[in-house]
């Protein structure tokens, strides 16, 4: 087809989510040429030592590829390599969860990168890089896109930045951000099971964090809250979130992750405590809540009514009410799977496609 766009991507990271992203683009390609005209290569793959580098973009093989010809790398080769071969249209897709690796951000973005990120890292880090990092695009007339920092696959971000944007006035944001806390309270709350048996059932299916104290101590929530407020242009930073960790003081960071896991029979009894203190109509659920008016971020377990909007939740979805001045007493909720590697590699593609459409 004449008239194709190219796009060239550097995937970093390629653990769960790369690697499904990958297939998913290689799945794609004919229909994307066909209905947007528009050709996904890949280029580049790394992961945190090692890159393969193929002029021509990465095939089905690119595993096999990967494991024979990567080599170690440094970023100014990546930049280098793009520049030699003349790519246009480039997108570095972060896919990691790396502190270390959003310090390459600002070299990628001045060097013609357009950025797309799994990583919520960038827009958890202090204000000031927060800012920088976005003088830095409008200089260079580059974008940023991020759905799947908040809900994975779920338009959280695009639809709270669209009602801003368009004047609407956002009072609250509550919800349910955490897969992994939604299952583990959705189980608890309504079966006879122990919290340890619940909590490592949860470990079992894979929804927990390997040490699931990084779910329980509510950090990853906060980052959610956090980020979500700075896109009401709320200038806060991760200290300013209150967050009711759910790890008790005997078993957080200093005690090893073999040991919590052998003493986390010791979270049932306060855990049981909480239930006993519900009437039979309430259930307990673990909720981020942004109150934009005072300015307030909030991470704590809460009793709701079955029947409410949170109580209802099954699973492990995540859900998100968005209160504003139109909607009144009755939210715009949104509902679904909030993490998972397919619906977070697809919201990565669609942030990726959004993005190539709107290159010229
Ligand atoms: N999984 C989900 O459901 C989900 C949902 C929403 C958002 N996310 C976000 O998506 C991101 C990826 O998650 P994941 O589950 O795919 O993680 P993962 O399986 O642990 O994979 C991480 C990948 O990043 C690579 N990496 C680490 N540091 C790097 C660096 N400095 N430079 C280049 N590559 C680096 C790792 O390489 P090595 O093997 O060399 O360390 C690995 O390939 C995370 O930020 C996560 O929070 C995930």
């Amino acid at each position: 087809m004449s008239n194709s766009k190219t796009i060239h991507i550097v995937l970093f990271g390629i653990g769960q989510v790369g690697s499904t992203l990958i297939n998913q683009i290689n799945e794609a390609k004919s229909r994307l040429l066909q209905a947007q005209n528009l050709k996904l290569r890949i280029p580049i793959i790394a992961n945190s030592k090692l890159a393969f580098f193929d002029k021509d973009g990465i095939s089905n093989g690119w595993e096999t590829d990967f494991e024979t010809f990567s080599v170690p790398y440094k970023i100014d080769e990546v930049i280098q390599f793009v520049k030699q071969h003349k790519f246009e249209n480039l997108i570095a897709i972060d896919a990691t969860a790396s502190v270390v690796f959003t310090q390459n951000y600002i070299k990628l973005i001045e060097n013609g990168f357009h950025i797309v990120s799994a990583n919520k890292v960038a827009n958890t880090l202090h204000y000031e890089f927060y800012e920088n990092l976005r003088l830095t695009l409008k200089k260079h007339n580059k974008s940023f896109l991020y759905e799947t920092n908040v809900g994975a696959g779920l338009p959280i971000i695009e639809t709270i930045k669209n009602l801003h944007n368009s004047g609407e006035k956002i009072e609250k944001i509550r919800g349910v951000f955490s897969g992994s806390l939604s299952y583990i309270f959705n189980h608890f709350s309504e079966s006879e099971l122990s919290f340890s048996t619940v909590l490592n059932e949860a470990s079992k299916l894979g929804l927990t964090e390997p040490d699931a104290r990084e779910d329980l101590s509510g950090n990853d929530v906060a980052r959610k809250l956090l980020i979500l407020a700075r896109e009401l242009n709320i200038k806060t930073e991760f200290c300013d979130v209150s967050i009711e960790s759910l790890v008790p003081k005997q078993l957080n960071g200093k005690t090893t992750l073999y040991q919590f896991k052998n003493r986390s029979k010791e979270l049932d009894v306060p855990f049981q405590e909480l239930k006993k203190q519900l009437n039979k109509n309430q259930v307990l659920r673990y909720v981020g809540e942004l109150d934009v008016t005072n300015k307030t971020l909030e991470v704590k377990l809460v009793s709701e009514d079955k029947n409410s909007t949170l109580g209802q939740l099954k699973g492990a979805d995540s859900i998100f009410e968005i209160f504003t001045e139109s909607y009144g007493e009755k939210p715009l909720v949104i509902q679904g799977a909030g993490a998972g590697k397919q619906v977070t590699a697809r919201g990565v593609l669609s942030d990726v496609i959004k993005l190539s459409n709107s290159l010229n």
